[in-house]
């Protein structure tokens, strides 16, 4: 399938690292967010993370001048009418990501395909919220986008085989491979990532050790790039409460209780990176 214009919508962590792929990988991109400010910030980012890869040389300047040429941004979504293919990154709520796509279904051409970078949230669900199940499919990226090299490809009950050959095209046409799985909550790596995660929560609300000995045990003794805290704060403590919720409520099954420190912590708006505060402090000295 030709691609002439990916539509994004949603321009915080994930939604301005998958546009900053595409633009750089040729694609023209329409990033849409709710205001001028969010779409600013995502435009913000995406030119910071290309100066980044022209600092290290992998970019020329005029390649990035390109690139960004590619990237037009709005806050009003039928500019995605023309989208071939649509990517959503919002909110990891049902509820909003299904408002997203109830508009896209009436804006978008018949043929065009919607993606969503959804977690763990049901992609048959989502799907269905549309009439063009066949054309619907998960394409979730991993924080940081430019850098991580997987996208989980999953195909809800009623994708068409074509669709998710197109998904898997995007992902290895931006340099990433695609690992197809099905459509359970948490899919595979949500479904690992954050039972560890909301455990090592519990760990230290149960004064096992310090949130920095909890993630030296992990980074020492198991190679892991960033304890499961430090992830937890890179990701955001929010979205990691919302998926395990998924995960509490897709299975029904108590092993995936999220952590009541978790819920607290969220509760304070102390949400990791984006907030200055997680189980870390980022503020600015
Ligand atoms: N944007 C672009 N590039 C970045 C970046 C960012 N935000 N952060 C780091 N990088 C690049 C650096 O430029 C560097 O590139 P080179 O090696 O090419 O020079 C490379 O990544 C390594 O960075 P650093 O040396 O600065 O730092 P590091 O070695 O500590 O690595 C990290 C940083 C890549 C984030 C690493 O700590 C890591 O891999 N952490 C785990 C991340 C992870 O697990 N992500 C998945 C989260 S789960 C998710 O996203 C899905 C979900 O559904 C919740």
């Amino acid at each position: 399938m030709k691609i002439s214009l990916v539509g994004v919508v949603g321009a915080g962590t994930m939604g301005h690292g998958i546009a900053q792929v595409l633009i750089r990988n040729g694609y023209s991109v329409v990033l849409h967010d709710v205001s001028e400010e969010l779409v600013r910030h995502g435009a913000q980012r995406i030119s910071l993370g290309l100066s980044r890869e022209v600092d290290k040389g992998r970019l020329s300047a005029k390649e990035k001048e390109q690139a960004e040429g590619r990237l037009k941004t709005t806050t009003n979504l039928q500019d995605l009418a023309s989208a071939n293919v649509v990517i959503e990154a919002v909110t990891e709520k049902f509820e909003v990501k299904a408002e997203v796509f109830h508009s896209l279904d009436s804006i978008c051409r018949p043929g065009a395909i919607f993606a969503s970078n959804t977690s763990s949230i049901s992609i048959t669900r989502l799907a269905g919220v549309t009439k063009r199940p066949a054309q619907f499919a998960g394409l979730h990226f991993f924080n940081p986008v430019p850098v991580m090299k997987l996208v989980e490809v999953v195909p809800g009950l009623e994708t068409a085989e074509e669709t998710v050959a197109v998904a898997e095209q995007i992902a290895t046409s931006v340099g990433k491979t695609p690992i197809r799985v099905r459509d359970f909550p948490g899919f595979v790596s949500n479904r690992l990532l954050m039972p560890m995660i909301n455990e090592a929560v519990y760990a230290v609300m149960e004064g096992v050790a310090t949130p920095e000995s909890v993630d030296g045990v992990m980074k020492l003794g198991m190679n892991h790039p960033m304890g499961p805290l430090e992830l937890a704060d890179l990701i955001g403590l929010d979205v990691c409460l919302d998926i395990m919720k998924v995960l509490y409520e897709g299975f029904r099954d108590s092993k995936y209780r999220p952590c009541p420190l978790l819920e607290r912590m969220v509760e304070a708006g102390r949400l990791g990176r984006k907030t200055g505060r997680g189980f870390y402090n980022y503020a600015k000295a």
